[in-house]
Formats: C-alpha cells, structure tokens, sequence
C-alpha cells in the first residue's frame, strides 16, 4: 500500500512538472485528489486496514497530499505568472521604434503654389487676404463694377445663373464692392478664389478655375504705383529677368485699363511660337478703378483712388510649369503632380 501510494504521488508530480495550463492543472487534480481520485481511492480502502498500518498509510497518505496540495498550488502560480508575462510580452510598445517610413507625402498643387508666391510678394507690399463666396448676388458681380443690366460686356462671361439676382461668379472682382463696401480705406488686399464660367472643358477651358484679385484703395495713387506693384509678383513667380509691361485695354471697372504682358517664358522675349514671335505673353488685366464703381459701392471717388488687377491663376501655372493642358490642374493626378 505504501508503496503505491508513494507510486502515484511520485507520478503526480511527474505529471504536474508537463502541465502547462491551467485546465490541464484542473484535470490532473481531479484525477488524483478528486472524489474518485487515484489518492482518494487509496484512503477509502483504509477502512480494511489493521489499526496499525491503517496509522501508517494515514500518515503517509496525509503527507502525501499536503506534498501534491502544496505542489499543485505552487504550479498553479507558475503558470499564472507565465501566462501574464506572456500578455505583457504581447501588449508590450517600442515607442523608441521608427515610425512606417514610407508614406507617401503629397505635393501641393501648382495653383496653390503660384497663388502663395503671388501673396507672398504682396504681403511684402503691405497686403493682407481678403475673401468672397462662390455663390454671388448679379448686382456684386457685374451693377457694382459698373457692368449694369444692358452692359455689352456682360456677354463676354458666360455666367451660371441660379436665378434672376444669383449667379456664381465669374470673376473674383465681385469681391472689391464686398471690400469696398465694408472696410474702412485705406487697405490693401489680395484676393483669391474659384470662379466659374459657362466652357466646354478643353486644353484651355475649364468650367471652374482660380484667379486672384489685387485691390488697393488710398488716397494718393498712380499707375506707377499699379505697375511697380504687379513687377514685383512678377518677378517673384517667374524670377528677376523676367520683365513686365503694360498695353492698353478696356475693362468696365477700371478707367484706365491695361493688360499685362511678361517678358516670354520660354524664348526670353526674342520671340518663339510659344509667344507668336512678339516675346510678350498676356497674363492678366488691371487699371485704374473706375470712380462709378467706388461711387457704387459708397465711397467718395474724390477722396478715395483705387487700382486693381485680376490674375488667371492658372495661366500663370501653366506658363510657370509649362503646361499644356489646363485640366491637369483640377485632376489632382499624383503623377502629374511628382513631375513638377
Ligand atoms: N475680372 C477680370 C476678368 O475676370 C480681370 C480683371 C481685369 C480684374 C482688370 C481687375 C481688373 O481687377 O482691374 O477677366
């Protein structure tokens, strides 16, 4: 008996020193200190026993299960400990590690980069940003600019109308009656926005473009004032040895008007097909700002002077980047944009 006894205890703990879970550890308790366990079935035969060994196996039995209690409580917290250390292990954060390295980073598009190299020049002239809605009363758009109902020139911008007195702008100017018409003079303002017009979308075209308004309003200017201004933006996108000029125009809200020409970008003003041999490249209409329209938007144009301009900016993009094909620009194509 006693040697059976010492028998399962001793195969108890071998079986113990394999278990690794604690569901294994349960089983294996049961199986031998259980109520049918192997241990248990020993002590029940003791009852057979002669008073003296029956002391002696008791003993031994009772040693026996204070040995395996107390071994089964030890592999009990064994594994406990594993299984935690095993949790932390999972759980565990380099946070010295280095991020993904390759996100791709984006690229920032050529309207928005000539737009800030245009503001960024005036805001060295003392400008600030001024902005408008997209979605633009007729009377801002064309009536304030001295553009009224029967005007000619209200046909050159073939607008979207959304009804009789809305419209969506075609231009960023309706922005100098906003400014005009709310900020106290003198101030200086540079105007960006989407603009849009009634076009079948082609290399040219697009329904939906960018362009930019310069408005400055004091009290003594001239068009030197006008001219030195649009140089230095000039020669701030497309570099100092690009020179400008100005060529008489006409526009409703400004008397005089001129338009803009740059030094050709690709001949250097020699003259290229680029520029049909004149060396010259338009890029943009500007004047003097016409006393109706400071009248209209409720200053006095005896005591007040403006002059303005208004830049395609996709048509600056396209010079600067060499573009062909003004859809690019709206496409946001990434492998348009890396080639830039
Ligand atoms: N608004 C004109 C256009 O869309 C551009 C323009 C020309 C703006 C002359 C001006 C300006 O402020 O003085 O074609």
């Amino acid at each position: 008996m006693l040697n059976e006894l010492a028998k399962i205890r001793d195969d108890a703990l071998a079986r113990l020193e394999k278990v690794e879970t604690e569901s294994e550890l349960n089983e294996l308790n049961t199986a031998i200190l259980g109520r049918n366990g192997a241990l248990t079935a020993i002590l029940r035969t003791m009852g057979k026993l002669l008073a003296e060994e029956r002391a002696q196996l008791g003993q031994a039995a009772n040693a026996a299960k204070q040995q395996l209690a107390a071994a089964f409580d030890e592999r009990k917290t064994a594994i406990a400990e594993r299984a935690e250390a095993r949790r932390i292990e999972a759980e565990t954060i380099d946070v010295t590690l280095p991020g993904v390295v390759n996100i791709p980073a984006g690229k920032l598009s050529p309207l928005t980069v000539v737009y800030r190299e245009i503001r960024d020049a005036l805001i060295g002239l003392g400008f600030t940003t001024f902005e408008g809605p997209e979605i633009e009363y007729d009377d801002y758009n064309f009536t304030k600019l001295n553009l009224p109902l029967d005007h000619p020139a209200r046909d050159m911008q073939d607008t979207f109308y959304v009804n009789d007195k809305v419209l969506l702008r075609t231009h960023t100017s309706p922005c100098e009656a906003r400014a005009l018409m709310t900020l106290k003079p003198p101030f200086r303002l540079v105007i960006p926005g989407r603009v849009f017009r009634v076009d079948e979308p082609d290399a040219s075209h697009s329904p939906v473009f960018m362009q930019m308004e310069g408005l400055v309003v004091d009290r003594n200017l001239t068009f030197a004032d006008l001219k030195g201004t649009i140089d230095t933006f000039v020669k701030a996108v497309f570099g100092e040895n690009v020179k400008s000029r100005l060529r008489p125009s006409y526009f409703p809200f400004t008397e005089p008007s001129a338009e803009v020409d740059i030094s050709c970008t690709i001949c250097g003003g020699v003259g290229c097909s680029s520029c049909k041999g004149t060396g010259w490249m338009e890029i943009m209409g500007c004047g003097i700002t016409n006393p109706h329209e400071i009248e209209n938007c409720g200053l006095d144009p005896h005591e007040w002077k403006a002059f303005a301009f208004g830049v395609g900016v996709d048509r600056v993009a396209c010079l600067k980047y060499g573009i062909n094909d003004i859809r690019l620009l709206y496409e946001g194509d990434a492998r348009f944009l890396r080639q830039l």
